[in-house]
């Protein structure tokens, strides 16, 4: 049993995160049919690209400032009741300007929404502005360009999602130069639908302080002592990589072998209902499947403290918490 023990994410796209009653509850208000992306309350994907289609179809029916509000809160709220202290939710502005709401109104929706969930029961938050690569280079630069001119102090990071299969890091490097140059923390997926070769390219073009996934590290021993000398933290999302066949089973995943190699490792649920998963079962699977100890569980929710894009005051705080 994990539920005493206090929680931290790092990992997990904002709408990746809508629970499938308030999406059906938003697509009947907004008279939308998402009948194909939702069905018998899960979502409807079979493998990568088709995942990523229909996250991007019902991210739709988040329409208004206040329905990202609502959609934060809601998460938020299911996080601070599993003991979670400090989450950074991956946003993405490009999506707001996307569906005519404008990057501003999304940013700011969410950013109520994480107000209320923090004055309701002390949850800490941060957002991670995201560029998507199958959106093209000059909609991630724009990312970068945002959240670079924001000066929003709850925009803290910047990373790169979506299809790893088109390009290679270095065709997105001019978007992390402007994230760095603005102070933002930075963190790129790679090593989960691509091979170990795309955890080298996301350090050789940018050298990330984290990387999303980052599990197939594993295929390259070199790679992973170059991982552990470095001090890159991975953001670890073992009920994604399953669902999304990244590895056959949970014996198969590397995790455990990551952590024992040196790498400084975290553990985050992704899009935790398109992976029928939650930040309570990844923290679960952790001791009863990886078989991690309480005190070696507190050790990786510390990394994830350590590792957070935000200021040192806050950083104290959050580990005085735990
Ligand atoms: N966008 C949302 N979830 C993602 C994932 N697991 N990988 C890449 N892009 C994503
Ligand atoms: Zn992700």
């Amino acid at each position: 049993m994990t539920a005493h023990l206090k929680k931290v994410e790092l990992h997990c796209h904002l709408e990746g995160a809508a629970p499938p009653a308030l999406t059906l509850a938003q697509a009947r208000k907004y008279n939308i049919d998402i009948s194909a992306y939702l069905k018998d309350g899960a979502y409807v994907w079979h493998d990568f690209a088709s995942f990523l289609e229909c996250y991007d179809k019902i991210s739709e029916v988040y329409k208004t400032d206040e329905d990202y509000a609502l959609l934060t809160e809601t998460y938020l709220a299911e996080l601070a009741g599993i003991g979670t202290i400090y989450s950074e939710l991956i946003v993405s502005p490009d999506h707001g300007k996307r569906i005519g709401l404008g990057a501003d109104a999304y940013i700011e929706g969410v950013c109520e929404g994480i107000r209320r969930a923090r004055a309701a029961s002390g949850i800490e938050a941060r957002l991670i502005v995201t560029g998507e690569r199958h959106f093209g280079p000059a909609s991630v630069i724009g990312a970068a360009e945002y959240a670079a001119s924001a000066r929003n102090p709850l925009i803290t990071g910047f990373n790169l999602a979506g299809e790893e299969r088109m390009g290679r890091v270095a065709d997105y490097a001019r978007a992390f130069d402007i994230a760095r140059d603005a102070g933002l923390g930075l963190t790129i997926h790679a090593g989960e639908v691509c091979g170990a070769f795309s955890v080298a390219d996301a350090l050789d073009a940018v050298r990330p302080a984290r990387i999303g996934h980052g599990v197939r590290a594993i295929e390259d021993a070199d790679l992973v002592r170059r991982l552990a000398d470095l001090g890159t933290v991975l953001e670890v999302c073992p009920g994604s990589n399953i669902a999304l066949e990244v590895f056959p089973d949970f014996q198969s995943h590397p995790l455990r072998a990551l952590k024992e190699a040196g790498v400084r490792v975290t553990i985050s649920s992704d899009d935790p209902p398109f992976f029928h998963t939650s930040l309570e079962r990844e923290y679960e699977l952790a001791s009863s499947v990886f078989g991690f100890s309480d005190a070696e569980i507190d050790a990786i929710t510390r990394t994830g403290i350590e590792a957070a894009f935000v200021d040192e005051a806050t950083r104290s705080e959050l580990l005085a918490r735990l």
